[in-house]
C-alpha cells in the first residue's frame, strides 16, 4: 500500500465482528438486498417486510416495505426481555461535575414511557411534529425516544442555535409542542434556552404547549396555559411509567432534522423508522465493534445527526452503555474529557477533529495525567482530520493501541458511508473505503470518473437503508439538490480524491456550506442574519481555513449610506449574527467592502472573495460584472 499505513493488530482482528472485510464486502456487492436483510433480521419487527428495497420510484427509495416496526421498541423494550434489563443504558455527568445520573434499561423505559404519556396528553398524535430544544441532558434522549414511541416526528434543534434559527425551524415544521429546558450551561455560563423559545414563538401559531424541564433553576417567565414545568406534569396521574408502543410502517417518518444547504432556507432532512434503524445499528456494530462490555462515548450534541445516530439511536439498538456529558472538552480544565474517560472506564470514544486540535494545543501533560487504558477504539467525524491531529490522537490518547475510525457521512446519509472497520489498514486523514454495500466514485463536471489521485465530485452509487427519504414538504428540492447533476447517483456536495489503493480522501464542500468546528452552517443563513442589521446593504460570508476550527466564517459587508466602517460596527455585526443565528455562527471577522464581486446576473462570487482573502489566484473572471 502507498503512503503511511497503520496495520490492525492481531488483537483488533480477533475481537472484530468482521474478520474478513473483503469477503463481507464481496457478499454485499453481489447481493445488496440480501446483505441488508440479514442485518435487519437481527432486530425486532412486529411484522417482517414484503420487499427489502423498492426502487420503483427512484430517487424516492423505500426500504423494508410492508414491515411493521418501531425503532424505540428496539432501543428500549427488547432489552427488557433480556439480562440487559438491569444493565446501565445511560450514564450522564453534569458540566460542573456536581451530579451524575445513571439509568438502567429498566429505568430508561420508565422515563421514556412517562414522557410519552405526557406528550400524548398534550394532544400530540402520530405524525405530529414536536420540536426539541435543550441542552445535553438525559431528558433530551427521553424526549426523542418518547416521540418515536408514540409515532410523533421529532425535530431537534441544536441548543447552540438562537432565535431566528429556532423560529424558522419551528414554523417550517409546524410543530404542535416544544420540549425545552429553562437553560443550559456552557463553560460555566448560563444559556437562557427558555427565553430564546419565548422570543422564537412570537409568530408560531401551531404551537399549543411548551414543556419546560428544570435544569439550571434560574427564574424564567412561564406563560399560563401554554408553558408547563415537566416536574409538575410528572406528578399528574397521566404520567405513569407504562405506555404502549405505536406500531409503525417501516417507511413512516421518525424525525426531521434541519441542515444547511446552499440557500438561506435550511433543509428538513427526513428519516424513517425501519431503514434508519437497520443502518445505524449495523454501522455502529461493525465499525465500533460494539459489544456488551462497552461504554460508548460520542461527544456530539443530540442536535446534530451524529448525536441522533450515534449518541442516541445506534448505541441503544446495540444495547451498549452510553456515556453522555453535558459540557465541552476544556472546562474547567483541559483534562476534563480525559478525566471522564478514566473515571467512567470509557472504551470507545468518538469525537471531532476540531476538539482534538484544540486539546492538542494544551499539551500532552493533561492526558498523560490520566489512566486511559480502558480505551479500545477511537473515532473521528464531521470534517477532514489532518494527519498531525490523527497521529496525536492515536499516540497520546490511543497509546498506539487503538485504531481510529474516521467516519465520513452526512445528515442526509443517516449512517457511516465511507469508513474503516477495526480490521482495515488505516492511513491518517483518509476514511478508507465505502461501507459494505456502497460504492463511491469521483466524477468531473461532465460526470466522467477522474483518474486516481485527482480531485472531483464525490458521489454514491447504491441506495442504503438509512438514506434520507426526501426533504420534508419539498420533494422537488430533494431531487434537484441530490439527484439532478448526475442522474441515478447521489451527489454528496463534497469534493474528494481516491488514491491507488482505492482509499478516499475528503477535501471539503463544493457548495456554500461551511463546516465551523464540525458544525454545518450555510453562508446564506449568515448573510440573512447580517442583512437584518440596519447598517447592512449587502453582505457575503465565506469559510476560510482555520487552525483549530477547520474553517472559520469571514464576512464582507457593504454598508448603507450614512454608516461608517468602524471597528465598533464590525464588532457589533459579529454580535448581531451570534444573537440571531447562534454563537456558533459568530464570524471571525467582519470586513467592509465598497463593492462585492458579482456575476453579470447579480450572483455574488464567493470564490473570488475566498481567493482574494487568501492571496490566491482569482481564477476565471470572465463572468465578473464590469
Ligand atoms: O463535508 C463532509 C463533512 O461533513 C459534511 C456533512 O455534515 P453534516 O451533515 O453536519 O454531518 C456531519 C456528521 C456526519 C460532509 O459533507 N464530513 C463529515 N464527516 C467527515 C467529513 N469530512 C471529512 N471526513 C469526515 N470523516
Amino acid at each position: 500500500m502507498e503512503g503511511e499505513v497503520y496495520y490492525p493488530s492481531q488483537d483488533s482482528i480477533a475481537k472484530s465482528y468482521v474478520q474478513d472485510w473483503e469477503a463481507l464486502a464481496e457478499s454485499a456487492r453481489k447481493d445488496l438486498q440480501g446483505f441488508w436483510a440479514e442485518r435487519a433480521d437481527e432486530l425486532f419487527w412486529f411484522k417482517k417486510w414484503d420487499k427489502v428495497l423498492d426502487d420503483s420510484q427512484k430517487p424516492f427509495f423505500k426500504w423494508f416495505t410492508g414491515a411493521k416496526v418501531n425503532i424505540a421498541y428496539n432501543c428500549v423494550d427488547v432489552h427488557l426481555q433480556t439480562y440487559r434489563k438491569n444493565k446501565l443504558a445511560l450514564i450522564w455527568e453534569s458540566e460542573d461535575g456536581k451530579s451524575d445520573r445513571t439509568f438502567s434499561y429498566y429505568s430508561l423505559n420508565r422515563e421514556v414511557c412517562r414522557m410519552a404519556n405526557i406528550i400524548k396528553a398534550m394532544g400530540v398524535e402520530k405524525g405530529d411534529r414536536v420540536t426539541i430544544y435543550m441542552g445535553r441532558i438525559p431528558e433530551i434522549m427521553f424526549a426523542m425516544l418518547a416521540c418515536a414511541k408514540i409515532g410523533a416526528i421529532h425535530s431537534v434543534v441544536f441548543g447552540g442555535f438562537s432565535v431566528d434559527a429556532l423560529h424558522e425551524r419551528i414554523s417550517d415544521s409546524e410543530s404542535k409542542l416544544i420540549i425545552t429546558c429553562d437553560g443550559s450551561l456552557q463553560n460555566g455560563k448560563l444559556v437562557e434556552l427558555k427565553r430564546i423559545v419565548d422570543e422564537s414563538l412570537r409568530h408560531c401559531p401551531t404551537v399549543e404547549n411548551v414543556i419546560v424541564v428544570k435544569r439550571t433553576g434560574h427564574e424564567v417567565p412561564m406563560e399560563a396555559g401554554r408553558d408547563h414545568w415537566f416536574h409538575d406534569l410528572c406528578a399528574l396521574p397521566i404520567a405513569n411509567g407504562k405506555c404502549t408502543t405505536e406500531v409503525m410502517d417501516a417507511e413512516d417518518p421518525l424525525f426531521i432534522l434541519y441542515t444547511s444547504g446552499s440557500t438561506g432556507k435550511p433543509k428538513a432532512i427526513l428519516h424513517t423508522h425501519g431503514g434508519y434503524m437497520v443502518g445505524t445499528y449495523t454501522t455502529l456494530k461493525y465499525v465500533f465493534d460494539i459489544n456488551d462490555e462497552d461504554r460508548f462515548w460520542c461527544t456530539a450534541d443530540p442536535g446534530w445527526i451524529t448525536g441522533h445516530s450515534y449518541l442516541v439511536y445506534g448505541p441503544l439498538l446495540t444495547g451498549a452503555t452510553i456515556f453522555m456529558f453535558e459540557g465541552g472538552p476544556a472546562f474547567p480544565y483541559p483534562n476534563r474529557w480525559w478525566q471522564l474517560i478514566e473515571r467512567f472506564g470509557v472504551s470507545v470514544f468518538y469525537t471531532a477533529p476540531t476538539a482534538i486540535r484544540a486539546l492538542m494545543r494544551f499539551g500532552e501533560a493533561w492526558p498523560n495525567k490520566h489512566d486511559l487504558s480502558s480505551l479500545r477504539l477511537l473515532g473521528s467525524v464531521g470534517e477532514p482530520i489532518n494527519p498531525e491531529a490523527w497521529k496525536w490522537f492515536h499516540r497520546v490518547i490511543g497509546k498506539e493501541r487503538c485504531p481510529i475510525m474516521d467516519t465520513w457521512w452526512q445528515t442526509e446519509t443517516g449512517m457511516f458511508m465511507i469508513t474503516p472497520t477495526p480490521v482495515v489498514p488505516l492511513k491518517p486523514g483518509s476514511g478508507t473505503r465505502p461501507f459494505f454495500g456502497q460504492e463511491a466514485e469521483i466524477l468531473d463536471e461532465q460526470g466522467n470518473p477522474v483518474a486516481d489521485d485527482h480531485e472531483g465530485y464525490l458521489v454514491l452509487k447504491n441506495p442504503w437503508p438509512a438514506m434520507m427519504r426526501t426533504l420534508y414538504k419539498d420533494p422537488d428540492r430533494y431531487v434537484e439538490t441530490y439527484w439532478k447533476k448526475y442522474p441515478g447517483k447521489y451527489m454528496t456536495g463534497d469534493s474528494a480524491r481516491r488514491d491507488k489503493d482505492g482509499y478516499f480522501w475528503i477535501i471539503g464542500r463544493v457548495d456554500d456550506v461551511i463546516k465551523v468546528s464540525g458544525h454545518r452552517l450555510g453562508t446564506a443563513e449568515i448573510e440573512s442574519a447580517l442583512i437584518t442589521h440596519p447598517a447592512v446593504a449587502e453582505s457575503a460570508a465565506i469559510g476560510l481555513p482555520h487552525e483549530v476550527k477547520g474553517q472559520a466564517i469571514y464576512c464582507f459587508v457593504h454598508l448603507k449610506p450614512g454608516f461608517a466602517p468602524t471597528e465598533d460596527l464590525s464588532e457589533e455585526l459579529r454580535q448581531h449574527v451570534a444573537r440571531h443565528l447562534g454563537p456558533i455562527a459568530r464570524p471571525e471577522e467582519v470586513n467592509f467592502i465598497d463593492k462585492l464581486p458579482k456575476t453579470r446576473s447579480g450572483k455574488i462570487m464567493r470564490r473570488v472573495l475566498k481567493a482574494r482573502a487568501q492571496g490566491l489566484p482569482e481564477g476565471d473572471l470572465s463572468t465578473l460584472e464590469e
